[in-house]
C-alpha cells in the first residue's frame, strides 16, 4: 500500500458489528445490531443514544473487552481479538481498588509490566491537572463520586495510550467541573493527537467535543446518523452556542433522539 492509501485508512473499522448476549434465562438480546463505522486517526467522535442501545456495548467491544457476535472489527488493519496496549478506556463507573491510594490506582497501567516506567512522572501532572493533586495519598472511599471519576480518567491517561475510548466520562461531575473537564480534554486531544471515543448523555458535551456525533438508535443499537461538527477549534463554551450551526445540530440530534423514544 502506499503512503496515500496509508494516511486515508481509518484507525478503527466497524462493519456491520453485531452483538448478541445470551442472558441469565437462556434467551438470545441483540445488543447491538449491524454498526459501520470508521474512525480516523486523530479523529474525536462522539457517541449518544438511548440508555441501554449498546452503547457500551459497542465500545467494551472496540477495546477488545467483549467479543462480537457478527461482523468485522479491526484496529488498524487488524482484527480485534483482546485488550491493545494501544488503547486506554475510561469506564461509565470508575472502579478505582478500594486498597490502594488514588495515586497507586492512577498509576497502576504503569506497574502492570512490572518494569520501572520513566512516564511515572505524568501520574502527578495528571492528578493536578484534574484538581486531585492533594488527595492523591486518600483512599477512593475518600473521595466524592466525580473524584473518583476524575481519577479514572487519570488512569486511562496515564500510560498515554494512542487511543482513549471513554464511556460517559463526566457523567458523575458537578456542571461546572464538567465545563473544565470538556476543556481539559480537547487541549489534552488537540496537543496529542490521540484519536478519543466519547460516549456521553450530553447533546452539548457530544457537539462541543466531536468531530463527528454518531447517534444510536434505541437497542438494539445501530448507527441512526454520523454527523460532522463543522465547527473550527480550538471551541470555547460560550461561543459554541452562538455559532449558527450549533442550534440546528442540537435540534436534529433531539430530534432523533426523541424519535427513538428517549431523550435525557
Ligand atoms: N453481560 C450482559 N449480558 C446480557 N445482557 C447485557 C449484558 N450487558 C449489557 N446487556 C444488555 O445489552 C443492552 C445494551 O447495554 P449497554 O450497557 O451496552 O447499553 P448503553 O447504551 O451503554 O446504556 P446506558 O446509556 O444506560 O449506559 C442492554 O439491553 C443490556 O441490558
Ligand atoms: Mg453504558
Amino acid at each position: 500500500m502506499n503512503q496515500a492509501a496509508q494516511a486515508v485508512r481509518p484507525l478503527i473499522t466497524a462493519e456491520d458489528v453485531s452483538k448478541t448476549y445470551i442472558t441469565a434465562s437462556g434467551s438470545p438480546l441483540l445488543a447491538v445490531d449491524r454498526v459501520r463505522l470508521d474512525i480516523n486517526d486523530g479523529e474525536l467522535v462522539t457517541v449518544v443514544g438511548p440508555s441501554g442501545c449498546g452503547k457500551s456495548t459497542l465500545l467494551r467491544m472496540i477495546a477488545g473487552l467483549d467479543d462480537h457476535t457478527g461482523g468485522s472489527l479491526k484496529l488498524d488493519g487488524t482484527p480485534i481479538t483482546g485488550p491493545s496496549r494501544d488503547v486506554g478506556v475510561v469506564f461509565q463507573s470508575a472502579n478505582m481498588l478500594p486498597w490502594m491510594s488514588v495515586r497507586e490506582n492512577v498509576a497502576l497501567p504503569l506497574r502492570v509490566g512490572g518494569k520501572h516506567n520513566p512516564q511515572a512522572g505524568r501520574v502527578d501532572r495528571l492528578l493536578e491537572m484534574t484538581g486531585l493533586g492533594e488527595f492523591s495519598s486518600r483512599y477512593p472511599y475518600e473521595l466524592s463520586g466525580g473524584m473518583q471519576q476524575r481519577a479514572g480518567i487519570c488512569r486511562a491517561l496515564a500510560r498515554d495510550p494512542r487511543i482513549l475510548l471513554m464511556d460517559e466520562p463526566f457523567g458523575a461531575l458537578d456542571a461546572l467541573t464538567r465545563e473544565r473537564m470538556n476543556l481539559e480534554l480537547q487541549r489534552i486531544w488537540q496537543e496529542s493527537g490521540k484519536t478519543i471515543i466519547l460516549i456521553t448523555h450530553s447533546i452539548s458535551e457530544a457537539i462541543f467535543l466531536g468531530d463527528r456525533v454518531i447517534v444510536m438508535s434505541a437497542r438494539p443499537g445501530r448507527v441512526l446518523r454520523d454527523i460532522e461538527i463543522p465547527i473550527p477549534r480550538p471551541r470555547s463554551l460560550d461561543t459554541i452556542i452562538a455559532h449558527p450551526a450549533y442550534g440546528d445540530i442540537a435540534r436534529e440530534i433531539r430530534g432523533l433522539l426523541n424519535a427513538e423514544g428517549t431523550v435525557d
